[in-house]
């Protein structure tokens, strides 16, 4: 065989470097391109639905303060995660986290179930000072964000920013995102009968237990007590059933 053209590449950085490129975007290609003719790359599971205006601002308060470097969110399907956590993560429960908040170091336990393991006065305790009900722990407190009102001027935006990237909020929803907001800590209201047919299985109560005003406490309380509990893993098979 004859090789010498092989010279071209060796002697020349400029080619070389356009040969590396057009080898590379094959191998890009072949793995990227199917994702897009594919109708589904996540499996939809009954029960997910987009967050509530008021958890997805508690959602907002969990990144702006760094849980994330801390918690972790994703079960692995390890017997020990399983046991010690819970049913393991479906990919389809991340699929209204944008960004994921999958995490990468458990300084402190999992939160990706969460959500009513421990009562809201618990976390109000703990979140102002963790050492009254944990007293070996490391956390931080955060007990500005019970002082803190939750500015819901632009909770509209953030859902029809969720919405144009493709997340399953409709017109109505954003709409009424500050009425929800504001229904989901008043249970004896009439918007919350429609803020649950919007967002089924939501949870409407005085999460901080101060009804003065909507806190940061609030909102974070209220994400916080949703984490893992849209899925029925009473009910939920991994073969399909429970798969639309
Ligand atoms: C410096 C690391 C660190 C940061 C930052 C941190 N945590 Fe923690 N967290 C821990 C540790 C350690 C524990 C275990 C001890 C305890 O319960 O306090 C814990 C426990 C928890 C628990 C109880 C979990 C369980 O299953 O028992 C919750 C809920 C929680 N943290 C929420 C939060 C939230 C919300 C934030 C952000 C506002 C946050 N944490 C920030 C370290 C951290």
């Amino acid at each position: 065989m004859d090789w010498s053209k092989h010279k071209i590449f060796e002697t020349n950085s400029i080619i070389l470097l356009v040969g590396i490129l057009i080898v590379v975007s094959i191998g890009g290609i072949v793995e990227i391109a199917p994702l897009f003719w594919l109708s589904s790359t996540i499996e939809k599971v009954q029960g997910m639905r987009p967050y509530s205006p008021l958890e997805l601002t508690g959602r907002n308060i969990y990144v702006r303060e760094g849980c994330y470097l801390c918690h972790s969110q994703m079960i692995r399907s390890l017997r020990d995660e399983v046991e010690r956590y819970g049913h393991y993560s479906l990919a389809a429960e991340s699929m209204y986290d944008r960004p994921f908040q999958w995490g990468s170091k458990r300084t402190g336990p999992d939160l990706a179930r969460v959500g009513g393991k421990y009562s809201d006065e618990w976390h109000t305790l703990h979140l102002k000072n963790p050492r009254t009900v944990v007293p070996e722990s490391v956390m931080p407190g955060y007990s500005f964000l019970a002082e803190r009102r939750v500015d819901a001027t632009y909770i509209a935006d953030d859902l029809t920013a969720l919405q144009a990237i493709g997340d399953p909020y409709t017109d109505e929803m954003v709409a009424q995102a500050g009425a929800d907001l504001k229904a989901q800590v008043d249970p004896d209201s009439d918007g919350a009968e429609a803020l649950l047919e919007r967002y089924p299985k939501a949870q409407v109560r005085q999460f901080d237990g101060n009804p003065e005003f909507i806190s940061e406490m609030d909102a974070l309380i209220a994400y916080l007590q949703m984490l893992g509990t849209l899925v029925d893993f009473t009910t939920f098979d991994a073969s399909g059933p429970n798969l639309r």
